[in-house]
């Protein structure tokens, strides 16, 4: 068996994965979104030949999937699929997130009505939902939107879990209040962190301390980051979660080989291998196991071990973690002439 058939067959979790970004070329078709305009064809049919493009271009991109998803079928249509695809290469345990959206004849209530639903519909994996606050929004509306999670949480406490900053990077700052509400009311925090150059910010996420962080490209000092947060950091211990081919793809990270993981892996920090938007960067979370074990040396033992870890950084319940946990010990038994 080789490396990419390994990490096929291993039983995997996803803790960072968006959902209009996760959408796959078959599905946006499938939603009609692919025939609106040649040039945004164009867009993704390179993203698709993983031609690099600057983390600008990439969330120009976003704007095609959010044409796929204007209305509760077609948001219903695009989870399950992403759902299914995930199911497919073998993750037992997803953590989709994605951010609530209002369109015309679609309120943001619906639209997560919408992912819920999926959710429930599909049999596996056991699917957990991060919402996610873009950051370009302003404070009303994000103030808006943590307003319709919590209530929306509060209909569906076993599916919504957490709560997320994501978006452009260059726009908008991490807003410390809004984020320290949802933790009162229960919500887990990830908050992607260090996508650009942006030592003050971090500094703030790490005061805050939040469940898990994305990214968190630019935080060891080898990658720009400041000494004083990567004390921190490494005191906190915050479970990272990286994206390599994203990072690669945007050109924030210059090589798989060269990717900020390997001090994670160096400092024994934890962190565990997502995909952020499998459909926008063409990737899947084999794919992504297969890129770390090929660019730091790693055996298939601690492939097995990062995806164990990964259940502890999950916001899955502590009985649903131990139902995983051991699921991929007997797997692990079943499968010793892997090892
Ligand atoms: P959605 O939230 O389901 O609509 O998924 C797409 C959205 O996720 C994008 O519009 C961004 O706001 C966010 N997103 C996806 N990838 C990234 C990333 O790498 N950094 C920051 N935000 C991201
Ligand atoms: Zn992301």
């Amino acid at each position: 068996m080789n490396t990419l058939e390994f990490c096929r067959v291993l039983p995997k979790i996803e803790l960072h994965a968006h959902l209009n970004g996760s959408l796959s070329e078959k599905t946006l078709k499938s939603l009609g979104c692919l025939n609106k305009s040649v040039s945004e064809y164009q867009g993704l049919t390179s993203i698709n030949n993983k031609i690099e493009r600057t983390l600008h271009e990439c969330f120009e991109l976003f704007k095609i999937a959010h044409l796929a998803t204007k209305n509760p079928d077609s948001v219903y249509l695009a989870a399950q699929s992403v759902i299914k695809d995930f199911a497919d290469d073998n993750v037992r345990y997803l953590e989709l997130r994605t951010t609530p959206r209002a369109e015309d004849g679609m309120t943001k209530e619906e639209y997560i009505e919408s992912v819920v639903k999926a959710i429930k519909d599909s049999k596996k994996p056991l699917v957990k939902l991060i919402l996610s606050v873009d950051r370009r929004h302003d404070i009303l509306v994000s103030q808006n939107t943590v307003a319709v999670i919590l209530s929306m949480r509060n209909k569906y406490p076993d599916i919504i879990k957490g709560i997320d900053l994501s978006g452009n990077p260059h726009l908008g700052c991490f807003d410390k209040e809004l984020f320290n509400k949802a933790k009162e009311n229960g919500l887990k925090t990830t908050i992607h962190c260090a996508e650009i150059i942006n030592n003050d910010e971090v500094m703030e996420i790490l005061n805050f301390g939040p469940n898990r962080i994305g990214h968190a490209t630019f935080l060891n000092p080898n990658y720009s980051g400041s000494i004083e947060n990567w004390e921190s950091y490494c005191k906190k211990k915050i479970p990272a979660e990286f994206c390599l081919t994203s990072n690669v793809v945007c050109g924030t990270a210059k090589s798989y080989k060269e990717h900020h993981m390997q001090e994670w892996i160096k400092n024994g920090l934890p962190f565990s291998i997502n995909t952020d938007d499998k459909g926008v960067f063409c990737t899947s979370l084999s794919e992504e196991y297969e890129h770390a074990q090929n660019n730091f040396n790693l055996s298939n033992t601690d492939l097995w071990t990062i995806a164990y870890n990964a259940i502890d950084h999950s916001f899955a319940s502590i009985q649903e973690k131990a139902l995983m946990k051991k699921e991929l010990k007997e797997w692990k038994t079943q499968n010793q002439h892997q090892f």
